[in-house]
């Protein structure tokens, strides 16, 4: 079974496990034609297919999917996976479409970097994005990932914790 994990947050920002009483709201954000051509699934996914997705998801110890929320609404996602001995993978990014361009992803993102550096003690974070993802890009830089590959149209990003200001 997954751990809990107790909300955290920067004092705008405040990231909390994932519930199924979320699934249609994120589901709704995922869908748009504008943020799923983002996920290496780009298909829109059907609500039954993202319940099994979220049991599946539940029955994990190594991927913490976070709501985050400001003054108490939901304005977006993002999560941390494949937790191994010293590393992980972020991502699932995404903004509820009224809260974009906010900084709340931006905060997300350093908020997942310190849950992963300092709660899970992980030496190393990386990401994968679509290169024609700019935004996006822009954003991890400002966060210190850093291009360490590209290939088939995506890129690599890595962060070791020694290089966190
Ligand atoms: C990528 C994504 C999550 C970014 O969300 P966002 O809401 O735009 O993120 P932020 O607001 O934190 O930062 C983005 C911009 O807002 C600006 N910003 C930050 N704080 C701000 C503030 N307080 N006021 C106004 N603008 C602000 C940033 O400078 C940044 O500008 P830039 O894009 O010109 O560099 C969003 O575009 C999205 O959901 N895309 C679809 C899914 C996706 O691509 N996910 C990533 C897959 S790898």
């Amino acid at each position: 079974m997954k751990q809990y994990v107790a909300p955290f947050g920067d004092g705008t920002v405040v990231l909390r496990l994932v519930e199924e009483r979320d699934l249609e709201t994120i589901l709704v954000w995922r869908n748009r034609d504008e943020a799923r051509v983002w996920f290496k699934n780009s298909d829109r996914i059907a609500f039954e297919a993202h319940l099994a997705w979220y049991e599946r998801y539940c029955q994990k110890e190594d991927d913490f999917f976070f709501l985050v929320e400001a003054n108490g609404h939901p304005v977006g996602q993002c999560a941390i996976y494949d937790i191994g001995s010293g590393s992980a993978e972020v991502g699932r990014f995404l903004v509820a479409p009224e809260m974009a361009g906010q900084g709340y992803i931006g905060r997300s993102c350093a908020e997942i970097v310190r849950f992963g550096t300092g709660f899970l003690n992980l030496s190393y974070l990386f990401l994968e994005v679509m290169e024609q993802n700019a935004k996006a890009i822009r954003l991890y830089e400002r966060h210190g990932f850093i291009e360490e590959s590209r290939f088939g149209g995506l890129i690599r990003m890595g962060l070791d914790r020694g290089s966190i200001i």
